[in-house]
């Protein structure tokens, strides 16, 4: 069910995109049934250009015959579509259950807006139940982790940081970093917490998105919704 309501968010997404728009193209299984929306409407004569955030999106768009470009090319875009782990009522977003926020926060940042897609699972009071994804340089891990951890405890929040595929195969993100997931449990105040952890050496960027989206597309059993 959830993946039918994932499907259907993204279908009607694709409202948004119109001929000539340079378009940012999110990561995960919501943002992959919009590449397949997308590349059908491309093949019907839909002429976009769009700016993957993964290689694994790429791969797909490239293969559907969407024609792509970097943010060398195209530094501003029109929109991007991606999905997210969680959705508070401010629509400030938890990502990077995919692996995928650097990119998908450079892109969505070098867009004039940032369209959700979601199933309505995602819908939250209040983030930290998912998982916060930190991305961490591999260099000097031990002493990230320490220093993120005195953060989380400033905070008041838990102190639990796993290690993305444990010490043996650790995840690797398309941009060669780790990622350290965060057991918060729920984020009271999301802003500081972000400003606090982007201003630890060795932290390349957190999966909490603020003020970057400005709708979501929320599907569920009474159908799409328009969240915004
Ligand atoms: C990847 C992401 C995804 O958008 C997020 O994890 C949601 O994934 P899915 O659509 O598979 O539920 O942030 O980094």
């Amino acid at each position: 069910m959830s993946d039918d309501w994932k499907r259907l968010a993204a279908e009607a997404a694709l409202d948004e995109v119109r001929s000539g728009m340079k378009i940012g193209i999110g990561t995960g299984s919501t943002a992959e049934h919009f590449v397949r929306a997308l590349g059908r409407a491309v093949a019907g004569g839909l002429d976009v250009v769009g700016v993957p955030t993964s290689e694994r999106t790429a791969a797909l768009a490239r293969e559907l015959g969407i024609r792509l470009a970097t943010l060398d090319e195209i530094p501003a875009l029109d929109l991007t579509i991606d999905g997210a782990d969680e959705i508070d009522p401010a629509l400030r977003l938890i990502k990077g259950g995919g692996g995928a926020h650097l990119r998908e926060k450079i892109v969505a940042a070098a867009s004039a807006t940032l369209i959700v897609i979601a199933d309505h699972t995602k819908l939250v009071p209040v983030l930290g139940k998912f998982p916060l994804p930190i991305e961490v340089v591999p260099f000097g891990l031990g002493a990230t982790r320490a220093a993120i951890e005195h953060v989380l405890a400033r905070h008041g929040l838990p102190v639990s940081l796993s290690l993305r595929g444990g010490a043996d195969h650790p995840f690797v993100t398309d941009g060669g970093h780790m990622i350290l997931d965060a057991a918060l449990g729920a984020i009271p105040d999301p802003a500081a917490l972000a400003a606090d952890l982007v201003a630890i050496p060795g932290v390349v960027e957190h999966g909490l998105f603020i003020g970057l989206a400005g709708k979501a597309y929320v599907a569920g059993p009474d159908g799409v919704r328009v969240v915004t």
